[in-house]
């Protein structure tokens, strides 16, 4: 009896081990396992031309191409590139003698960038090849080929001649390995200056960083018109201010007022990642504006870039479960800023108001004058580095009113002092913008 058993458990034992080492060898026969995507064409490095990755990519590639059909618009933003003048022609005041004051229209889709760059009426015989900079899928082969310098200060329609494509997937991805990448040199500086390896940063912190590319602060330096980000000293508010304070850079002086003042571009990324409440959470600028769709099982990224108020479902519902109440608060945090930033206007030009009296008046003490301009310079600086982010700040409502709130107290300072200057207590005067006749509208 004995014998049977140690027979049989020797049998089961010489069976198991039969089956494991089949098993083995099976497995280590079987074809290695397939990646999750096959290309179906090598793509090459820098590659401009979207379709090409499109073929191995048609889920992203379709989605990309609808933001050159995207044309509705939210109460503030949106896909119709509006013209902010012809809606707040306070605007056409503010920017007098400024290209800005010619044409100023809201942004569109990713699809409409270069014919929009090259229809602005701002475009004329003096404008840089930096103009292109965050327009093209060229441009890092371009900026491999040619440097950063030759492509900056090659006028504008000779560059224009080796450059037929809009943004596409080599602003934003590695063609071999598909990794989220800083493609703009500037940008790759900007954070050189600051002692950052963008290497370093996450694949969710990548997610943001990858529209810092074009979403930024930025200005031109010297005769090659560098495309430079004001980085230095950080990226808030005031140390952008300090940064072009010391640098005593401006981009035009005011008509009459003498005032040298800059103007702000897109700061979306500066604005977002000063502690607001959605950057303080790890939320990416991805996760609101490229949610993940389906394509039956497939999951991708949408990349039809637009107003998150559009698709509300699906780019607030995939973490907030109110998504009304969510949108409710866009909706508010947007009327107050939008409030805010109107009485910013009407400060600073009142504050302009007075200061074109004053400096018309040949007996105005030129020490209380010149205080005057500082203060217009900085109201009208923070106020425009609010007006100019595409959010009506809902990227970072608290520092939007709160810059709001600074600008409209530097603008009534600016007045009070140019009044005294003068010695003319009717420069005190509000609202004259209102009076005005006819009241300014854009040149066409
Ligand atoms: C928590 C969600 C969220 C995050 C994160 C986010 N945004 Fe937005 N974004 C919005 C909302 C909401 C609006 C307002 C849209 C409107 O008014 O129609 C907006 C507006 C915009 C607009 C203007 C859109 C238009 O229709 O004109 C741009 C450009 C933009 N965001 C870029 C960015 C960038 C770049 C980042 C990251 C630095 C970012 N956003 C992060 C939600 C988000
Ligand atoms: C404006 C920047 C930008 C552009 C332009 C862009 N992408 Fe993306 N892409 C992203 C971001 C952000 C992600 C999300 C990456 C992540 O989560 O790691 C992404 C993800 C992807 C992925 C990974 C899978 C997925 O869907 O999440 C693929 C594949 C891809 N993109 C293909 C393309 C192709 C093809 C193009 C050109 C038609 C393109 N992308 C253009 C920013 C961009
Ligand atoms: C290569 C430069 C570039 C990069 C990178 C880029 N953008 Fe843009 N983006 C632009 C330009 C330029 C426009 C305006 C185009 C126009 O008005 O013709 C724009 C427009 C937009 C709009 C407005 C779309 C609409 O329909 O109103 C949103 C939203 C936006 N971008 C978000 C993002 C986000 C989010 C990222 C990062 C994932 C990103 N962008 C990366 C250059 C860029
Ligand atoms: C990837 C996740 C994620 C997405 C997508 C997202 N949010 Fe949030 N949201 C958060 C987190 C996390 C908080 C902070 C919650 C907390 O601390 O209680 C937050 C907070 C908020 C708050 C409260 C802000 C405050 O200062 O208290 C509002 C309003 C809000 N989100 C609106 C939106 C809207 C609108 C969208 C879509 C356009 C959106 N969120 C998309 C994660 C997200």
């Amino acid at each position: 009896m004995k014998k049977y058993t140690t027979f049989i458990l020797v049998g089961i034992i010489i069976v198991l081990a039969a089956v494991l080492i089949g098993t083995l060898v099976y497995l280590k026969n079987q074809p290695p396992q397939e990646r999750a995507f096959q290309p179906i064409v090598t793509i090459a490095p820098l590659e401009p031309d979207s379709s090409q990755w499109g073929l191995n990519f048609p889920n992203q590639y379709a989605s990309f191409l609808l933001t050159g059909q995207n044309n509705t618009d939210t109460v503030y933003g949106g896909s119709s590139g509006f013209s902010h003048l012809e809606r707040d022609p306070r605007q056409v005041i503010l920017f007098t003698g400024y290209s800005f004051s010619r044409e100023y229209n809201d942004d569109r889709g990713h699809e409409f960038a270069l014919t929009d760059v090259r229809a602005i009426a701002r475009v004329d015989a003096t404008t840089p090849g930096s103009c292109y900079s965050c327009k093209s899928s060229n441009n890092p082969d371009l900026w491999n080929d040619l440097g950063l310098a030759a492509f900056d200060s090659m006028p504008f329609a000779e560059l224009g001649q080796q450059i037929d494509q809009t943004i596409g997937c080599a602003n934003c991805h590695d063609a071999e390995s598909m990794r989220l990448v800083v493609t703009n040199p500037s940008l790759e500086a900007a954070f050189e200056v600051q002692g950052i390896d963008w290497r370093d940063f996450s694949r969710q912190e990548m997610r943001t960083v990858v529209c810092a590319n074009c979403h930024v602060e930025y200005y031109m330096v010297g005769d090659d018109r560098i495309l430079t980000f004001p980085w230095a000293n950080g990226t808030r508010i005031d140390q952008i201010y300090a940064y072009y304070q010391e640098l005593a850079f401006s981009d035009w002086t005011y008509p009459g007022t003498g005032t040298p003042l800059l103007k702000a571009q897109h700061p979306e990324f500066e604005f977002f990642t000063a502690a607001s409440t959605h950057s303080n959470a790890g939320v990416a600028c991805a996760d609101c504006h490229m949610p993940y769709v389906s394509d039956g099982a497939m999951k991708y990224s949408s990349h039809d870039i637009h107003s998150p108020l559009l698709n509300p479902e699906l780019a607030c519902g995939q973490c907030h479960t109110d998504v009304e109440y969510v949108t409710g608060r866009v909706a508010a945090i947007q009327t107050q800023v939008f409030t805010a930033k109107i009485a910013a206007e009407d400060a600073i030009i009142d504050a302009i108001t007075a200061l074109l009296a004053a400096a018309a008046d040949p007996n105005a003490d030129p020490v209380l004058l010149e205080e005057a301009r500082a203060l217009h310079r900085q109201a009208q600086f923070l106020w425009d580095f609010v007006s100019a982010e595409n959010s009506m700040g809902f990227h970072n409502p608290e520092y939007a009113l709160s810059i709001l709130a600074e600008a409209t107290n530097l603008a009534r300072q600016a007045q009070m002092l140019a009044a005294q200057a003068s010695g003319h207590p009717d420069l005190l005067q509000t609202g004259v913008y209102y009076t005005l006749d006819p009241v300014p509208t854009p040149v066409p």
